[in-house]
């Protein structure tokens, strides 16, 4: 007589695994992308516009999970063939902002609202977040991205982890690992020290895993010295599991990686999206003996231990209408705490209401919200500058209002011709900018300050264009130009808000503006949240989490990064792969990336070698008070030390400070970089006179270093110097440590 088969629960996955044949094996860690498997449950469509979903084996009781995109947001359809309802998602602010607020509890906030949109638009796993280190400024994914520097990416990670998961959802942390470049991302060697991986490409993802344990992992297109992200037995098994603790799932990225067997081996369990390839694959690799059965046996109870814990198993009903109201709330909190001061010439800002603004630039009409590609969001609306200042009650110059609503009416036409045409992937095409001369000078009677937007998007698959999207374009320093002069001969004021998803060029023509903010792309309240720091109802309160040097020459990585220009402008033939899926090493910067400044990324090059070529340091951002540090004590505690410092607002105007602990090692046993963040603390709203005492807590293992000689971590003892800086370049207070 026949067993009943069991019936999966969260106690019985060895039961199901031994009562599972061989198919539905395969058919469980290859994603539900294959049509293949229909017999045996691939009925579930899972949510439209979702990224992928499992396989279910209906026979076993174990459902189809569904993984949609991430990571500013839910990506799922906005529409349904035959339904009136919508389903849009938050557009929340870029990786990017939420790493300027440097406030994880609001990053984790966010995290929370978020993961309530994936629970209740029946989604189990949020492919997101994606931390990854901004190694170079022209990488097409960083605005998904958090930071140049591990600490404050992976806290930042291990906070949206923490607030997505509360929901009883997963998330799916990626590209694991170094996945710094997007051309020919798929096949690009990126070759580094272990030094540079352990300290900055895998210490992000490490902080994440030891502090929130996200449900899943997403393994990265490319490989790292020689051998291919996915497939790498020392990063997923040796690393990921048996030295950080990893209890999760690891999944490949949307089609990553070659030699399923090896996947699975190496503890890559979920291939995404699936095809019957890859199911035929491990069926014949068990066959043949390539593929353990302990390995896929493994494989198999870890993604049923993933699928246990979904909402989908639990039969949880979801509603498919969070409330966006209340989310729009938190994006708009966080927004207002990401948006960056770089510069405020004699009180240039805050601006009044009584003020009259000439608003120009084409993205004041049409601003952009977050990224293209997989980290897009189908936001309901998204506030535009226009829109957020005439709400905030300021009065627009009705003359330059006029020229671009004709302006944009044109443009529009024209991009959309174009649009209609082009891919997902590729650029979208946007309005030009106009330099409309007399418009400018009548403003310049007429109004009584000047704002210009200037606008950069961009998503994977391409790494940004120097001189097309780093540099300001030729028609925007004509713009900002005509403006300058003209207001300036006034004696009015020009203020420059960049909206954009990665750092642009500023040296060349800061000087041309009184005052200059970046508010990345904000999400779909970004017109309000400019429009409140404009008229100083927010007091900025972000801070850099990149460099921004004077010059991309300047960029340490800039001798190794693929460089799109006109003169060699972007081609899909740079995803490069030889005949028989051979990989290819000959060319520099596509089939291989030597990563030859090391662990000297971002602040930790500029400061210990080229100070002087920074136009604004990592950590930068002013505010519209002042504030006073004193009283630093740093003293042993646990495993390693607390440092105290007080902070007072010195000014006139309410306003939340970041403490920023950078560490000076002796550097005398040890290469050590000048200074290395270890610590930060941003401080509640503090009225004017009010005073906070802050602490941040500096392991003692976070002093070490790789040693690559001995294979291990090593402190080197001798005199250190603990530095409280309000950014990479400004230490403020210090004390002195000995070890
Ligand atoms: C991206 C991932 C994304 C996946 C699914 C890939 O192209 O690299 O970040 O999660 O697609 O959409």
């Amino acid at each position: 007589m026949a067993l009943q088969a069991p019936q999966l629960t969260p106690d019985n996955i060895r039961d199901v695994v031994a009562a599972m044949t061989l198919e539905e094996k395969a058919a469980v860690l290859v994603g539900g992308g294959s049509k293949a498997f229909n017999g045996i449950g691939n009925t579930d469509k899972g949510v439209p516009g979702a990224a992928g979903t499992t396989h279910a084996v209906p026979r076993l009781g174990i459902p189809s999970i569904v993984l949609a995109d991430g990571p500013a947001g839910l990506r799922i359809n906005p529409n349904r063939e035959g339904a009136e309802q919508t389903f849009y998602c938050t557009g929340f602010p870029i990786g990017t902002m939420l790493a300027s607020t440097w406030n994880t509890e609001l990053v984790e906030e966010v995290g929370r609202a978020m993961g309530n949109e994936v629970l209740e638009y029946g989604v189990d796993v949020i492919l997101g977040p994606g931390v990854n280190i901004h190694r170079n400024p022209l990488c097409g994914r960083n605005f998904e991205y958090y930071s140049e520097d591990p600490l404050l990416a992976g806290e930042m990670a291990a906070a949206m982890i923490s607030g997505i998961q509360s929901n009883g959802v997963g998330t799916s942390m990626k590209h694991f690992a170094v996945n710094s470049q997007e051309l020919n991302r798929l096949h690009n060697d990126a070759r580094l020290s272990e030094r540079a991986l352990r300290e900055i490409y895998l210490r992000n993802f490490e902080i994440a895993v030891r502090k929130a344990q996200p449900w899943t992992i997403m393994t990265s297109y490319n490989y790292i010295n020689g051998v291919h992200a996915s497939e790498s037995p020392d990063l997923l098994t040796g690393l990921l599991r048996d030295e950080w603790g990893f209890q999760g799932v690891v999944m490949t990225d949307w089609g990553g990686g070659y030699d399923t067997a090896a996947q699975i081996h190496a503890g890559n369990e979920m291939i995404q999206p699936g095809s019957d390839r890859r199911y035929q694959d491990i069926i014949d690799a068990v066959n043949e003996g390539r593929l353990a059965l302990a390995d896929l046996d493994r494989s198999v109870a870890r993604v049923l231990e993933l699928v246990v814990k979904s909402p989908k198993f639990k039969g949880y009903a979801y509603s498919d209408a969070p409330d966006l109201t209340a989310h729009a709330a938190v994006c708009r909190k966080a927004a207002d705490e990401g948006v960056v001061l770089m510069k405020n010439r004699s009180g240039a800002l805050p601006a009044s209401h009584a003020e009259k603004i000439a608003l120009f630039g084409v993205t004041s009409y049409q601003f952009i919200a977050g990224g293209t590609g997989s980290g897009n969001v189908h936001r309901p609306y998204v506030v535009d500058l226009r829109q957020g200042l005439a709400d905030a009650g300021f009065l627009v110059d009705m003359g330059v209002d006029a020229f671009y609503a004709s302006y944009m009416e044109d443009e529009a036409f024209r991009c959309n011709l174009i649009n209609g045409k082009s891919p997902w992937y590729i650029d979208r095409e946007r309005p030009l900018e106009a330099v409309p001369s007399e418009v400018i000078a009548a403003s310049a009677r007429t109004a009584d300050k000047a704002f210009i937007t200037f606008g950069r998007v961009f998503g994977e698959g391409k790494d940004r264009d120097l001189h097309y999207s780093y540099v300001l374009q030729e028609r925007e320093l004509e713009l900002l130009t005509a403006v300058s002069k003209a207001f300036h001969k006034a004696g009015k004021k020009v203020v420059v808000i960049l909206n954009i998803g990665g750092v642009v060029d500023m040296a060349p023509w800061q000087d041309l503006a009184d005052a200059i903010l970046i508010c990345w792309q904000p999400g779909e309240e970004g017109g309000n949240t400019v429009a409140a720091v404009l008229d100083g109802s927010v007091n900025p309160s972000g801070r850099l989490p990149m460099t921004i040097s004077k010059a991309y020459e300047y960029e340490p990585s800039a001798p190794n990064f693929p460089r799109i220009s006109a003169d060699k402008p972007f081609n899909y033939s740079f995803y490069r792969r030889l005949a028989g899926n051979k990989k290819a090493y000959d060319i520099k910067d596509i089939d291989y990336t030597d990563y030859e400044e090391g662990i000297y990324v971002g602040y930790r090059y500029f400061q210990t070698f080229a100070p002087r070529h920074v136009a604004y340091p990592f950590g930068y951002g002013l505010s519209y008070t002042s504030f006073k540090w004193g009283k630093m004590k740093v003293r042993e505690a646990g495993d390693g030390w607390d440092v105290t410092v007080q902070v007072t607002n010195a000014g006139d105007v309410p306003g939340k400070d970041v403490v920023e602990l950078f560490v000076h090692a002796p550097g005398k046993d040890m290469d050590k970089p000048e200074r290395e963040l270890k610590a930060f603390a941003k401080t509640p709203l503090l009225a004017p006179g009010e005073a906070c005492t802050v602490t941040l807590h500096v392991t003692r293992d976070s002093l070490a270093s790789w040693d690559e000689e001995a294979g291990t971590w090593a402190v080197e003892p001798g005199r250190y110097r603990f530095l409280a800086c309000s950014d990479a370049a400004t230490p403020v207070l210090r004390r002195r440590v000995r070890l």
